[in-house]
């Protein structure tokens, strides 16, 4: 046996990988992340540790004995999970954990539409329009680890606001580097804004079917800002990968999955609604979509909505996938008929209980900005332009 991923040990061994790191803590184990490969010493001593817990998967002499990557049985795994979870530290909160939101970020023609078009197309059920849904930038993926929100943006420089947006909407962000044109100006820029939005970035460096991609100029163009590979000694992940292929997209998915986890990200359904406006246009036909970002609580066809000084009422609700719903939860995009003025991206959403409190919330936002307006225009003439020098 040679050298082993954390994660896949953990996945291995039936624990979750907060428990697998807090193991090589206790050893003394040195670690950069979950996707970091430890000796096969430590994890002889990891399943010799786990063993003594009475844990059944290393009891299980054929696991103990295969390479990590050949998983014990999968029912096998469940029950060691079961009987691990009692060791594990008391959960921290009551509040139900949310998938994670992923922004895709990177230079022009770096392929983050193609690489999303692939995951779109191999991991969403594509099910009948339900109407009103045309074009959605924001989209659920089911992955084997669970439901993962993805969000593309655009990679031409005019859109820096756009990509600053996504950030900060984000859990995680995916830089997209097309291997065979390395860092580029908005590649940067996107890095500077994942890291203004203090979100962590995983590097997908798209395009190595071409023969002339270059994964190592790229990682060693990373590392000479400061953004080290692993294999390069640092701690940012990088996954080759192909838009065109699918090669690597499995593994990419896995590393958000690994990334979320360790993130814990948790969302209550039944607290106050909170959501932010992914993009909004208008339809000849049927007016106004806006999509939405359910952050937090539950929206419900129905419901008042207020967004900067414009309200609506939930007239009807689709999902990623295009179908009619009538309620969703945190970390749910959906696509909104209702307002009558399109929304600007990256607005805040709010519920408000009727239609006279959505009002009054808008007069008072309304009379806010004049007031500021105002306020801003005062100072214009000074002292000195009213008495003369
Ligand atoms: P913007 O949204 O304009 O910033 O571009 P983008 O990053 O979304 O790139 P897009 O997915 O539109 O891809 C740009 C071009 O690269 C297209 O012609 C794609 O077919 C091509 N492309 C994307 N991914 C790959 C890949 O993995 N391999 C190859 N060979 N071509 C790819
Ligand atoms: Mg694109």
């Amino acid at each position: 046996m040679s050298k082993v991923r954390i994660y896949t040990l953990a996945k291995d061994l039936g624990v979750d990988n907060n428990r697998m790191l807090e193991i090589l803590d206790g050893l003394g184990v040195s670690y950069k992340s979950v996707s970091s490969t430890i000796e096969e010493e430590t994890v002889d001593l990891i399943r010799q540790l786990l063993a003594d817990e009475g844990h059944e998967a290393t009891a299980e002499p054929e696991a103990a004995a295969a390479p990590a990557q050949a998983a014990a049985a999968e029912p096998a795994q469940a029950a060691a999970k079961k009987a691990a979870e009692p060791a594990q530290p008391a959960e921290p909160s009551d509040i139900p954990s949310r998938a994670p939101v992923v922004t895709i970020m990177g230079h022009v023609d770096h392929g983050k539409t193609s690489l999303l078009d692939y995951i779109r197309s191999s991991k969403v059920a594509a099910k009948e329009a339900g109407g009103i849904t045309q074009h959605v930038g924001a989209f659920e993926a089911k992955t084997s680890r669970g439901k993962i929100v993805f969000i593309d943006t655009p990679g031409h420089e005019a859109f820096t606001t756009i990509r600053a947006r996504g950030a900060n909407v984000a859990d995680i962000a995916i830089i997209v580097i097309a291997a065979d044109d390395s860092l580029m100006p908005q590649t940067r820029e996107a890095i500077a804004h994942a890291q203004a939005a203090k979100v962590p970035m995983i590097v997908a460096i798209n395009k190595v079917d071409l023969p002339q991609a270059d994964v190592d100029r790229v990682k060693s163009d990373l590392t000479s800002i400061n953004l080290v590979p692993e294999d390069y000694g640092g701690d940012l992940i990088t996954v080759p990968v192909s838009a065109r292929s699918g090669e690597g997209i499995e593994d990419l998915l896995e590393y958000i999955s690994l990334t979320a986890e360790l993130e814990d990200l948790r969302a209550d359904p039944k607290g106050e609604f909170g959501g932010v406006v992914i993009e909004s246009r208008v339809d000849k036909q049927a007016g106004v979509l806006a999509t939405i970002m359910v952050q937090s609580g539950t929206l419900h066809v129905g419901d008042f909505l207020v967004v900067g000084e414009t309200y609506g009422k939930i007239k009807a609700m689709t999902d990623s996938a295009g179908s009619r719903i009538k309620e969703a939860g945190p970390s749910t995009p959906v696509q909104i008929l209702g307002f009558s003025e399109a929304p600007s991206s990256g607005e805040l959403v709010v519920s408000a209980a009727n239609e006279h409190a959505a009002r009054e919330r808008v007069a008072g936002r309304a009379e806010q900005r004049r007031d500021a307006e105002e306020a801003r225009l005062r100072p214009k003439l000074s002292l000195e332009d009213i008495m003369g020098p």
